[in-house]
């Protein structure tokens, strides 16, 4: 504990000192900064086409993924982002006058867009403005021309809603000038334009980086580049090329059925990302899906070590056998196999031999229904066994699955399953009460 609070001090002490030495340099500068308008809204009849193009933009960006709270009307904003910090709720950008953007020229849009700040000053990186910083000026002003468009909804929003210091918007002038590169995206003359696409979807709209790379002590984007990222007792994994943890085993085609339907005959997907197929990739074009792959094929795989497999005859892997006999073996199979496209297979599974454990845990101890998507209208759903396994039996299924039909990962601890049953609050194991 007094480890984690000297973390987070020092996390402030260093906010508080660049965002001193920023403040006047970039809010300033921001805020009267003018970010020129090279392109138009269109007027007469190419304004539908326009409108039509910006609101591919939009699925592409998934901007509905945190401006639309569940329940709540398109756009109207107030969905509750938790960062380690404290919540931060998202805008209400309907074109309502006075609680959302409706009064907003497209310059002030391309401000809080790209360039990060809104209507209250610099706006926080749970707004993804340091990926939508690359979107194109064209794409930019088709954006804008449909957001225009969303129905006024008054729904009035407090976005900030965390402690001091951490509230002081202007300490994120400190945040930019370490972390963030206010820059257009710009195409590599040595890669064909295909996968300059892909780089564009991946680090642009798609904002892919933002859980699929580790961040570092005050949020910033490490250097390991879509090796992998943890999120809310989730872990996003690597999609380098990487055979062991990363994609290296993936044609182009599984990457693509993945992103339009959420499954391949390999995996499914589940939680957020399941979010961000529904919302955004299953709606993106097959040449777009196709140049994501190209360009994720094309990254240097990371170098991560592989681990020796753990003895079989180990007791946590001769336990873990037994539970997964007795629990998993109907639908995963004996032997690791699953059943193709409809349960996913274990073995050679990059997210079963990730480092991070996360999701494997999180899906055992809630279960995960897979994702509806127009390519897979009835998704198969793998059951919550937080109530009917023990913190200690599904460490050993876990330990289990990765290492066994050569996959070979680090053990997962009890400490680990226990602490994510309270961090995801699974339900209790049933026989926890009778101990
Ligand atoms: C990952 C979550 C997330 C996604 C995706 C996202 N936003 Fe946001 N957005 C936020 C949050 C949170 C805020 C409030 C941040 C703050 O107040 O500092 C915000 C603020 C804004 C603002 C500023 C509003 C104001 O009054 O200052 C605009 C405009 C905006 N978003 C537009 C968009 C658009 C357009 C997209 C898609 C291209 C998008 N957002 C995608 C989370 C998101
Ligand atoms: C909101 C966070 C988030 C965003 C944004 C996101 N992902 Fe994911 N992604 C995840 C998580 C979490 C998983 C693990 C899901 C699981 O356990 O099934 C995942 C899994 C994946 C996988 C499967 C990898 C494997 O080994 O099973 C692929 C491929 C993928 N994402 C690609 C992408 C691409 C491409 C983008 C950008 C267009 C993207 N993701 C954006 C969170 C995210
Ligand atoms: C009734 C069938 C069924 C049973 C029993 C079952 N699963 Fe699953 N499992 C599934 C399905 C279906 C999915 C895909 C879920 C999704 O789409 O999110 C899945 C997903 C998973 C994943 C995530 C794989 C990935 O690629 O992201 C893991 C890990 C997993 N199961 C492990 C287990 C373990 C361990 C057990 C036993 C304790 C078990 N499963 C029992 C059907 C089952």
């Amino acid at each position: 504990m007094a480890k984690k609070l000297r973390r987070v001090a020092l996390a402030v002490g260093v906010v508080a000192v660049a965002g001193a030495l920023g403040y006047t340099a970039l809010v300033e500068y921001g805020l009267h900064k003018s970010y020129p308008q090279t392109v138009q809204i269109e007027e007469g009849a190419g304004l539908k086409d326009q409108i039509k193009r910006g609101e591919y933009v939009a699925r592409l960006s998934d901007c509905t993924a945190c401006h639309t709270k569940e329940g709540g009307q398109p756009f109207a904003g107030g969905y509750k982002l938790d960062t380690p910090f404290g919540a931060i709720l998202s805008s209400n950008i309907t074109s309502d006058k006075d609680t959302g953007i409706g009064g907003w020229t497209q310059e002030q849009f391309d401000r809080a867009v790209r360039h990060g700040i809104g209507s209250h000053g610099n706006l926080y990186a749970a707004m993804p403005y340091n990926a939508y910083a690359k979107l194109t000026d064209q794409d930019l002003t088709d954006l804008w021309a449909y957001i225009r468009t969303i129905p006024a909804v008054n729904n009035k929003v407090v976005e900030n809603q965390l402690p001091f210091p951490f509230n002081q918007r202007w300490t994120l002038a400190g945040w930019n000038l370490l972390f963030f590169k206010d820059q257009v995206f710009q195409p590599n003359a040595q890669v064909s334009p295909e996968i300059n696409r892909g780089a564009y979807l991946v680090e642009g709209p798609g904002h892919c980086a933002s859980c699929h790379t580790a961040k570092n002590l005050l949020g910033g984007d490490s250097s390991a580049y879509l090796q992998g990222g943890s999120l809310q007792g989730w872990y996003a994994p690597d999609l380098t090329p990487n055979p062991h943890t990363g994609l290296g085993h993936w044609s182009n085609e599984d990457i693509v059925s993945y992103l339009r339907s959420g499954a391949n005959s390999k995996t499914a997907s589940s939680g957020p990302m399941t979010e961000a197929v529904e919302n955004s990739t299953q709606y993106m074009s097959d040449s777009d899906l196709h140049a994501i792959a190209q360009y994720l094929h094309s990254l240097p795989a990371s170098q991560t070590t592989v681990p020796a497999a753990i003895d079989s005859q180990q007791n946590a892997m001769l336990v873990g056998k037994k539970v997964y006999e007795s629990q998993c073996s109907a639908c995963h199979v004996s032997n690791g196999s699953g059943i193709r496209n409809m349960i996913p297979t274990l073995a050679g599974n990059a997210q079963v031999n990730s480092a991070d454990p996360s999701s494997l845990i999180n899906v055992v101890l809630n279960g995960s229904q897979g994702p509806f998507t127009h390519a897979n209208p009835t998704a198969a759903g793998m059951p919550a066994f937080a109530w009917k396994l023990s913190d200690s039996n599904i460490a050993d299924a876990m330990t289990y699955i990765r290492n066994s039909w050569g996959n070979a990962a680090t053990p997962v601890t009890e400490a680990q399953v226990k602490s994510a049953r309270e961090g995801t609050k699974a339900q209790a194991w049933m026989g926890a009460a009778k101990e």
